[in-house]
């Protein structure tokens, strides 16, 4: 039985990134920066809110540098957003974003789609984000990807998860986000694998980063609550999904996270009004029901 509650939580949120990096309709910068401001007042603490990526890869996310620079500061918030290289780097310093998040797969044929090198490759760009990223005052972020899984690959090996977050905290990263890219992880599996990484990083560096594809991510998260996990990824909504990884589709949804741990006495310092809020109105700009449950429950109820 899962008794090992913890009293707080922190939720992380990338809806402005992973939520619209996958979005077909082009959400305007205008109301990105919208978006992005009403979250910035639901008591979120971390907000990820765009990528410096090729814009001929993200397409959604063309408008990276406006948008960071067009955002209202909330003191207190994290405002971060992904870098793949140097270049991505001297966009995100421009825009002076307050934390730098870096990403690379677990997975060989992954990690060459998302971002077009060999692990072994990427290992060297990212050590020089990583650590320029530092020395201007930022804090960094690691992600891994196909931790529980890779659409080409299949089952990743540990080996290889446990290696590329090892590489990436000695690099510097402050926090290691550990991704269920297409959705696919089962709470047991979340058990192993965390009993992995728990021998090696304390829990307080590890973050998980559940997609929904299979409706799997909040047994997923309970799991990961019991076995100290504090930090989770959520999108609001439940907006999303990986350009590069077929069939995967959005994080868990914020909203949905944030019932479940209110209805546990597991605080979050959210406001959830205004985060349903929130949650309506990036629903009504990408014009289609949202999967998350409480965004439903909330329109039938008006
Ligand atoms: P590349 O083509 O190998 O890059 O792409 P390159 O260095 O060879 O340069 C080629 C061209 O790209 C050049 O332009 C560069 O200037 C340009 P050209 O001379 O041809 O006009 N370029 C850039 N432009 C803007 N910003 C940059 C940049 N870098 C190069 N930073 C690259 C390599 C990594 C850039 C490319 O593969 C890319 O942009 N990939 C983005 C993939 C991505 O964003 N995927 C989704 C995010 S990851 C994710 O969702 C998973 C996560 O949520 C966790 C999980 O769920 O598991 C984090
Ligand atoms: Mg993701």
């Amino acid at each position: 039985m899962l008794t090992n509650f913890p009293t707080s939580v922190t939720i992380k949120e990338v809806g402005p990134r992973d939520g619209l990096q996958n979005e077909q309709a082009f959400i305007s910068t205008e109301n990105k920066i919208s978006w992005i401001n009403q979250l910035s007042l639901t008591g979120l603490k971390y907000i990820e809110i765009t990528s410096f990526v090729n814009p001929k890869w993200i397409p959604a996310l063309a408008d990276a540098v406006e948008v960071a620079k067009g955002i209202e500061r909330i003191p207190g918030v994290t405002y971060t957003a992904l870098v793949p290289n140097r270049k991505g780097l001297e966009q995100a310093l421009e825009a002076n974003v307050d934390e730098v998040a870096v990403f690379m797969s677990a997975s060989e044929t992954h990690n060459q789609k998302n971002i077009n090198k060999s692990i072994e490759n990427t290992f060297p760009l990212l050590k020089e984000v990583v650590e320029d990223s530092l020395k201007a005052g930022k804090s960094s972020r690691g992600y891994v990807s196909t931790v529980f899984g890779c659409p080409y690959e299949g089952i990743v090996d540990i080996e290889k998860v446990i290696r590329v977050s090892e590489t990436l905290f000695e690099m510097g990263i402050g926090e290691l986000s550990l991704g269920d890219t297409i959705g696919a992880a089962n709470p047991k599996q979340v058990q192993d694998v965390l009993e992995a990484l728990l021998r090696r990083f304390p829990a307080n560096k590890l973050a998980l980063h559940f997609h929904d594809t299979r409706g799997t991510a909040l047994a997923n998260i309970l799991v990961s609550l019991d076995m100290g996990i504090t930090t989770f990824d959520a999108s609001l909504g439940g907006l999303g999904g990986c350009p590069y990884a077929p069939g995967a589709s959005g994080n868990v949804a914020t909203d949905d996270l944030l019932y479940m741990l209110n209805s546990m006495g597991i605080t979050t310092g959210l406001n959830q009004e205004k985060l349903m809020s929130a949650s309506r109105f990036i629903q009504d700009k990408v014009g289609k029901p949202l999967p998350s449950r409480s965004l439903q429950v909330c329109g039938l109820n008006g």
